[in-house]
């Protein structure tokens, strides 16, 4: 197994790397049905767009290989439900659907087949889409570091690094190919409240590579911007609509609000199956709002007096006019809007 891979294929099971005890512990929980892999896409065990769609791709052909002894109407049965339990796992990240889209198309082209056949088939498809993953951010980064300078304090909120995605990362991927690149780039990590993926997660996995990071607390950003201490500002993406509004962790419209304030550039890093060319705007991108008690403390630790009323939305959508650039496998789009967006789409 690579360094902390966020997923590990083991021969009949699928191991994902229980991000909720991270940086404090490593470990691996083993899966091995599409039920149990999206109770852990819920639980959080696994998180991040891309990560999402890997894991339930895996969780689509553990289904198969489970059923793989049932006469076929059963086993396609079984397959139907469990694609339907995967996509009600979380609602925001587009690539969870992309991904499931993908293992049904598979399914589709070989209906005819044996099912010992289609279960070894979409495990493949699944290995293929996890590979890919990797690829993409590869190239993302390649065209993402050409945006970067040497010497560069760049902010980043949430985790969008190797454990969002089945590894490299997307916004943390752009800045490991510029490091790669020669470049120095100091990173500010907001804490990312209210479930901690900057503090728990972006800080670990960059200290892990050696990459310089500053661990703020989100209300910190203003005041560093104002200060002339950020020169940029990176994220990911959970879901770009088809006009270039980008739905990403709660807190990040408020960073790119900021970021205008102060002439910083705001670039977003996602794959092409992150766009979703079917909602139109971000008002359409639904936005999942979890459990109160992840405001109200985190872990076994309430600091919140108990029964107070709590929202938690843990998405919110950036309109497209506070993107400086999108960055994607393809290139990068400036200024993204619907007809760009289009073209991207197209090529
Ligand atoms: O709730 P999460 O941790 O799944 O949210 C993750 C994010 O918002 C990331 O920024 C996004 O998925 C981009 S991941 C490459």
């Amino acid at each position: 197994m690579n360094k902390n891979n966020t997923l590990h294929w083991n021969g009949n099971t699928l191991e994902m790397l229980d991000q909720r005890a991270l940086p404090s512990r490593i470990a691996y929980i083993a899966y091995d049905s599409a039920a149990s892999v999206a109770d852990g896409i819920q639980r959080m065990v696994v998180r991040g767009a891309p990560a999402i769609g890997c894991a339930a791709a895996y969780g689509v052909a553990l289904e198969a290989l489970r059923l793989r002894h049932l006469p076929r109407d059963a086993f396609l049965a079984g397959l139907a439900q469990a694609i339907a339990i995967l996509a009600a796992s979380r609602p925001t990240a587009v690539n969870l659907f992309w991904a499931l889209e993908r293992m049904r198309a598979a399914l589709g082209t070989l209906h005819a087949s044996p099912v010992a056949q289609i279960a070894d088939a979409l495990l493949a498809e699944a290995r293929a889409i996890t590979a890919e993953d990797v690829r993409l951010n590869r190239a993302m980064g390649t065209h993402g570091a050409t945006l970067l300078c040497d010497g560069m304090r760049v902010l980043t909120h949430c985790n969008a690094g190797a454990l969002a995605t089945a590894g490299h990362g997307t916004a943390l991927g752009v800045i490991r190919s510029a490091v790669e690149a020669g470049k120095r780039i100091h990173i500010y990590a907001d804490e990312t409240r209210p479930f901690l993926q900057g503090a728990r997660l972006t800080a670990w996995e960059l200290m892990q590579d050696n990459i310089p990071v500053t661990l703020i607390a989100d209300n910190a950003a203003g005041l560093l911007m104002r200060q002339g201490e950020i020169d940029a500002v990176i994220v990911g993406a959970d879901r770009v609509a088809a006009n270039g509004d980008v739905a990403n962790k709660i807190g990040t419209y408020s960073v790119a609000v900021l970021a205008r304030r102060h002439g910083l550039p705001f670039y977003v890093a996602a794959p092409l199956s992150t766009i979703d060319a079917n909602t139109a705007s971000g008002d359409a991108i639904p936005i999942e709002e979890r459990a109160a008690a992840e405001v109200t403390g985190y872990g076994d630790t309430r600091w919140a007096p108990a029964g107070v009323a709590v929202r938690n939305p843990v998405f919110d959508v950036t309109p497209a006019e506070l993107v400086t650039a999108l960055i994607t496998e393809r290139g990068v789009v400036f200024a993204p809007d619907f007809e760009k967006i289009r073209l991207l789409l197209a090529n």
